[in-house]
């Protein structure tokens, strides 16, 4: 490994969740690490050692990083090409409004803002997740338009980090991928990830647009899995099965696995949603949409999660909910995060409400988010206050606060001792037990 003087230095273009994460991890390696972003609080927050998110040891290795002077924030882009050998371009790439693609408009303006700044021999690395194809686009728009013309080049190095274990994944990945269009960019990405090579982490090395398709490739698995084995849930709806038995008896098949094989809800968050969508709009554009347009099954499959939930919450009510009081336990996409981006839980609760129930919502971390955002739904202090009173409690996310619930003792709060398990995250004959009707997608009532 090069000694701590002869490592690249390094920018990192987007201190938004992959941004900062990866930032503040490269730094706690060793290397002089500047974070660019075009929000002032947000560089101000961190600068002064605070995330401006939730993420479990984060800011521990925030304050780390700081106190060991590798790591600086700016608004600067002149300073980041000044400062840069290695510069990461880690901007959202949300879906656009209105369409299912992808709104490239951050990376571009990145690219096109960062390009002049550019004197002298570099490397630019893409870890959004872009439509392939994106990056030969930047590479003639930065070569162009950078003083250093064709010194400047281009990499792709997809990220694959998941929310709440995102310090994990970026310290310690399951696989590295090096989309590269030169020898000397290989060695620059193998400079810049000695520290996980010297830990023998894989590295696919590889081109452009594979490296750029390994991401929504990853993504659409992921995906496809989730709403696999809950299309087999609607399929045990129909027949009295038990879609818990069943993802556990076919988990136990070395070849398919457990993992992304939970049932209820569906996915949520910042890219599994976004990403299967871009992938079939970019696919249709290279005239082989045919060959993924099973993803818009996927999508569908868990849009219904959502309704079907609200369904069974109604059900449970007796056929109406206006006037009934839902406490609904959750709001962030998933536990461990704050991130209510397409949040299934969010989206049940403002289906209840928009049915006339009078919800109430808890989530141990995400209330801040879910407030700004949803404003008008109403938000309780703790789990005893959203359940006070409430007919049915509904379990929208699975936090560890929440599987640890003692039924017994929520049972004296509530009007109606019904939960509905949107998540298949508590333990049904302990419930039963304390004299609830348990009710859960896929199982028998
Ligand atoms: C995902 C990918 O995992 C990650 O590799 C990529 O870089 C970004 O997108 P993330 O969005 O953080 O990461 O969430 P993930 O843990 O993948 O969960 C996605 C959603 O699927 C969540 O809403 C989760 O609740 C849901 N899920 C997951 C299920 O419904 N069932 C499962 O079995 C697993």
């Amino acid at each position: 490994m090069s000694s701590t003087e002869q490592r690249p230095r390094i920018t990192v273009l987007g201190t938004g969740y992959l941004g900062a994460t990866h930032a503040i991890c490269m730094a706690v390696l060793g290397y002089d690490v500047l974070g660019v972003d075009t929000d002032p609080a947000k560089i101000d927050a961190l600068a002064s050692g605070q995330v401006p998110f939730f993420e479990p040891g984060l800011p521990e290795l925030l304050r780390k990083a700081l106190d060991s002077g590798h790591l600086s924030f700016s608004t600067d882009l002149a300073e980041a090409g000044e400062f840069g050998d290695v510069h990461f371009i880690c901007v959202g790439t949300p879906q656009k409004a209105g369409s299912d693609a992808a709104d490239l408009r951050y990376v571009e303006g990145v690219a096109r803002d960062l390009a002049p700044f550019l004197r002298r021999r570099c490397l630019v690395v893409g870890k959004s997740t872009v439509p392939v194809g994106t990056a030969a686009r930047l590479t003639t728009l930065l070569q162009d338009n950078a003083p250093a013309g064709t010194d400047v080049e281009l990499a792709w190095n997809p990220e694959f980090l998941r929310e709440g274990y995102a310090v994990e994944d970026t310290l310690h990945p399951d696989r590295l991928v090096f989309g590269v269009a030169s020898a000397w960019a290989q060695e620059c990405l193998e400079e810049v990830f000695a520290p996980l090579l010297a830990e023998e982490v894989p590295v696919v090395v590889t081109d452009l647009a594979t490296a750029e398709l390994v991401k929504v490739a990853a993504n659409s698995f992921l995906a496809t899995k989730i709403s696999y084995i809950n299309a087999m849930a609607e399929v045990c709806e129909a027949t009295g099965a038990d879609v818990q038995d069943l993802a556990r008896a076919l988990s136990h098949d070395s070849r398919i696995g457990g993992r992304f094989l939970q049932p209820g809800l569906g996915f949520g968050g910042g890219c599994l949603p976004k990403d299967i969508r871009a992938f079939v709009h970019r696919a249709e554009e290279l005239g082989v949409g045919r060959s993924v347009a099973f993803l818009r099954q996927v999508d569908a499959i868990n849009k219904r999660r959502r309704a079907r939930t609200v369904d069974l919450v109604r059900e449970e009510a007796g056929g109406d909910l206006r006037g009934v009081r839902v406490c609904c336990l959750g709001a962030a996409f998933k536990p461990n995060s704050d991130d209510i981006r397409d949040a299934p839980a969010l989206d049940v609760a403002r289906m209840l409400q928009q049915e006339g129930a009078v919800v109430s919502v808890y989530d141990p971390e995400a209330m801040e988010n879910a407030r700004r955002t949803y404003p008008d739904l109403q938000y309780a202090s703790g789990v005893m206050e959203a359940a006070e009173g409430a007919a049915v409690v509904v379990l929208l996310t699975e936090w560890e606060v929440f599987r640890e619930i003692d039924p017994w003792l929520l049972g004296q709060v509530v009007a109606g001792r019904t939960v509905v398990d949107g998540r298949h995250a508590l333990d049904a004959a302990g419930w039963r037990t304390a004299g609830w009707t348990y009710r859960a997608l896929g199982r028998a009532s």
